[in-house]
């Protein structure tokens, strides 16, 4: 699904992102150029963003407890 129209970026951009690193709204601009026209994608950009982090952050958390009880 598109998230920004001005710059044709879908969600699924948005969560690689997140995967390969993005961490901000900053890091989504410069990476994609969201929110960087009409402003109108900023919040959904955002929420996306912060839950594809939120995954991340979760599944590493898990991994590393994991990783723990192995040893
Ligand atoms: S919809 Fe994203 S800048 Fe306009």
């Amino acid at each position: 699904m598109y998230v920004c129209l001005c710059k044709a970026v879908t969600d699924k951009q948005i969560r690689q992102a997140a995967c390969e690193g993005a961490c901000s709204m900053r890091c989504l601009n410069s990476k994609l150029g969201v929110a960087t026209q009409c402003g109108k994608c900023a919040r959904d950009a955002k929420q996306i963003l912060r839950s594809s982090r939120a995954e991340i952050d979760s599944l590493a958390s898990l991994s590393t407890s994991l990783s723990y009880q192995a040893a």
